[in-house]
């Protein structure tokens, strides 16, 4: 049983829940740098115990943390009438069931790490923990952003009053759109790469329909939308209104470019290996590899250097047509029901690709 932590304690109330989020990335970086101590060194006593005090964490402090949530912070969030922010309490507990999945994934691993019994898998590990990490990162940074500041301009009536204020100072639709995107995009490349791993643990052949859906989806969406709103409306509103980061944007336009064509080139060595078998297994797992890296420092580029020089230069004006340009062609995996034309299409890549992101099984 939780006490509200918007009940307890007195001051800043969520203060509990923001500390939380500290001890969960200082946790993910520790299996981070766990994964990376077994490539090296193996199973030490220093992996053993970092492994049971990880475990220990996830599966208790940071469960709790995401029922507190649900019961304590979203359902106020849920009765607002802003239709932004019910997008974003939908994408945020789709992420916790996301969460949730590739948590259950990891967790037999780790306990076999700890207690010396049963099997684990370090490439299984590893690719799971890096979806792990990225959800994690996506989620509390969405939190952190959107719904936190909402729930604590909802606590007092005197906090209610200054809600037109702190609104003022929460980000801009189309920068949450952005980062909701790119969360969808990081979780979808890092399933690819755990699937792969957990067939090649197993030896077995992946589905390659499930593998064929989730390449659609990135062609379909991704590269076909979410680059396109950056490409053609976003960073030519940059272009105009400073001379500043001209290189980068340059360098992000060829990116989106290039990304059509490594898309094809991925469908491709899919097809080879799935007409050719095993030994077109490598080459495919590579190429997977490269883009998925590719793509992770595409977006990390655009939320360390490009959301924030918008967030500067960008007016009113700016800000008004590129929301609600933004606001259409939503990701079905943020969290938002398909537009009829998807309707059958994302229930199929939900129903085949596998856990976290899908109800697929990873067999
Ligand atoms: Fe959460
Ligand atoms: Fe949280
Ligand atoms: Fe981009
Ligand atoms: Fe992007």
């Amino acid at each position: 049983m939780h006490r509200s932590p918007l009940e307890t304690a007195a001051g800043d109330a969520l203060a509990p829940l923001d500390a939380c989020h500290r001890r969960t990335l200082a946790a993910v970086a520790e299996l981070r740098a766990l994964a990376a101590a077994i490539g090296y060194a193996g199973i030490t006593p220093a992996v053993r115990a970092t492994a049971a005090s990880v475990v220990q964490f996830l599966s208790a402090t940071a469960r709790a943390h995401h029922e507190d949530e649900e019961r304590h912070v979203f359902p106020a969030l849920l009765a607002s009438d802003d239709p932004a922010l019910l997008d974003t309490v939908r994408c945020l507990r789709q992420q916790h069931g996301w969460l949730e999945e590739i948590w259950r994934e990891i967790e037999p691993h780790l306990t076999a790490i700890a207690t010396d019994r049963g099997a684990w898998d370090i490439d299984v590990l590893s690719a799971a923990i890096e979806v792990l990490s990225d959800l994690y990162r996506d989620h509390i940074a969405l939190e952190e952003s959107i719904a936190y500041p909402e729930a604590r301009a909802r606590r007092t009536p005197a906090a209610r009053a200054r809600r037109t204020e702190t609104r003022m100072t929460t980000p801009r639709a189309t920068l949450r759109i952005i980062r909701e995107e790119h969360g969808a995009l990081s979780a979808m490349l890092s399933s690819i790469l755990l699937l792969l791993a957990q067939h090649r643990q197993r030896g077995s052949l992946p589905d390659f329909t499930a593998l064929r859906a989730m390449l659609f989806y990135l062609d379909e969406f991704p590269e076909q939308r979410h680059h396109r709103k950056e490409s053609e409306l976003l960073f030519p509103k940059l272009r105009a209104r400073t001379p500043q980061s001209r290189e980068l944007l340059d360098r992000l336009d060829a990116e989106h470019a290039r990304g059509e064509c490594a898309i094809r080139e991925l469908e491709h060595a899919l097809l080879a290996f799935e007409m050719l078998g095993a030994p077109r297994r490598a080459a495919f797992e590579q190429a997977a590899q490269r883009y998925v890296e590719f793509y992770l420092a595409h977006i990390r580029l655009e939320e360390q250097e490009i959301l924030p020089l918008a967030e500067r230069v960008l007016s009113d004006a700016d800000w008004a047509e590129l929301d609600a340009a933004f606001a259409t062609n939503r990701d079905p995996f943020t969290g938002h029901a398909p537009e009829a034309p998807y309707e059958a299409l994302f229930s199929r890549i939900v129903n085949l690709v596998p856990a976290p992101l899908g109800l697929g099984a990873a067999d």
